[in-house]
């Protein structure tokens, strides 16, 4: 994606210059979340919640936008991000969880700042426009257009000032930002212009070596997936295509194992790795089962926990419904605030 070089200054956090304060992060709940996902958000989710306060939010109206044929597997997705989220480490003691269609007010706010966006910003967008290409549509519907909208409005109802996104998501804080600023100079506003955090490390490769794992592709492991499935799907992974015999020379550069191993690996398994795979002395048969063992690793204590919330699935209901209350508070005295700004509380 091209994005200049103005606009990445102006719209990227800068944790070492300013001091910020309440995080919004989200996902939308379209199935279970893979490594991907636990490389690219959650990992860095887990460290921010100890720094800042931290909201994710569940975004179950972003993903009708995409699935309104299915709204009947919304309850169900909601679920299963939740129980991934509480297993691999984000504490509900520290991160306050949302279901964002339970805080109506939300889409009250995405209907002021519709107002003060015009149509084509919006079918410029790079992320609307490689999505809609993806998805093969032909016309988008008003819903899947404004997405970036209603969004700008989770991350301000909340007065969120950092963001920690993928760089994909970027175009979407810079408008949240434009429409901020609009909203706040028309009516001597007072909501908070957000920062992007954006991750470095933010991409995992696919297990067929597409550019990135994704659940749409076929090509994730699951963070829930049982370690027999993990091990097939680590054993059927592309790898250096060049490589024949345990003995040729690999390179680990164009490998998705190694990319992998990149990702989850010690720094000392990591250099043996590089080594022994460009002078052959390891095969990838070996070198898969030490990536299984990694990966393993990883997830045994993730495991424990899902078994603990899934035998205490209320539990996690719990947990959701009282997240939201929590976060309506802070909506509705946002919302009441902006339509005092706008001059329109009666
Ligand atoms: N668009 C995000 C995604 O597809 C999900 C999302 C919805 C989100 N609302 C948000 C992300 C607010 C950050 C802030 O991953």
């Amino acid at each position: 994606m091209e994005i200049d070089s103005k606009t990445q200054n102006n719209a990227i956090a800068d944790e070492s210059k300013f001091s910020y304060r309440r995080i919004l992060t989200g996902d939308r709940p379209t199935g279970p979340l893979h490594l991907g996902h636990y490389v690219g958000s959650l990992k860095n989710r887990i460290r921010l919640q100890d720094k800042y306060e931290t909201l994710v939010l569940i975004a179950d109206i972003q993903a009708l936008t995409t699935n309104f044929e299915h709204p009947e597997k919304l309850k169900e997705n909601i679920f299963l991000v939740a129980l991934d989220y509480l297993s691999c480490g984000i504490d509900p003691n520290l991160s306050t969880i949302i279901i964002q269609s339970m805080v109506p007010e939300i889409s009250e706010l995405t209907s002021f700042f519709s107002m003060l966006i015009s149509v084509n910003p919006l079918r410029h967008n790079p992320t609307i426009k490689t999505e809609a290409k993806e998805r093969g549509y032909k016309e988008l519907t008003y819903g899947f257009l404004g997405y970036p909208v209603s969004q700008t409005a989770d991350i301000a109802i909340f007065k969120a000032d950092l963001v920690p996104v993928g760089i994909d998501q970027l175009p979407h804080i810079e408008l949240a930002r434009k429409i901020v600023r609009k909203f706040n100079e028309l009516y001597c506003g007072k909501l908070v212009e957000p920062f992007a955090l954006i991750d470095k490390f933010s991409k995992l490769t696919g297990l067929d070596g597409s550019l990135k794992m994704s659940k749409s592709y076929g090509n994730a492991i699951n963070l829930s997936d049982d370690y027999d499935l993990i091990k097939s799907k680590i054993r059927s992974a592309l790898t250096d295509k060049n490589r024949l015999h345990p003995t040729d020379r690999g390179n680990p550069e164009i490998c998705t194992i190694y990319s992998y191993h990149e990702a989850f690996s010690g720094k000392a398994l990591l250099k043996e790795t590089n080594y022994d795979c460009r002078n052959g002395k390891i095969g990838c048969v070996k070198c898969k089962e030490n990536l299984f063992g990694v990966v393993k690793n990883l997830l045994e204590p993730m495991n424990e926990k899902r078994a603990y919330y899934l035998k205490n699935k209320d539990e996690i209901w719990g947990i959701l419904h009282a997240g939201t209350a929590k976060a309506r508070k802070i909506a509705s005295e946002t919302v009441r605030e902006a339509k005092e700004s706008m001059k329109i509380l009666y």
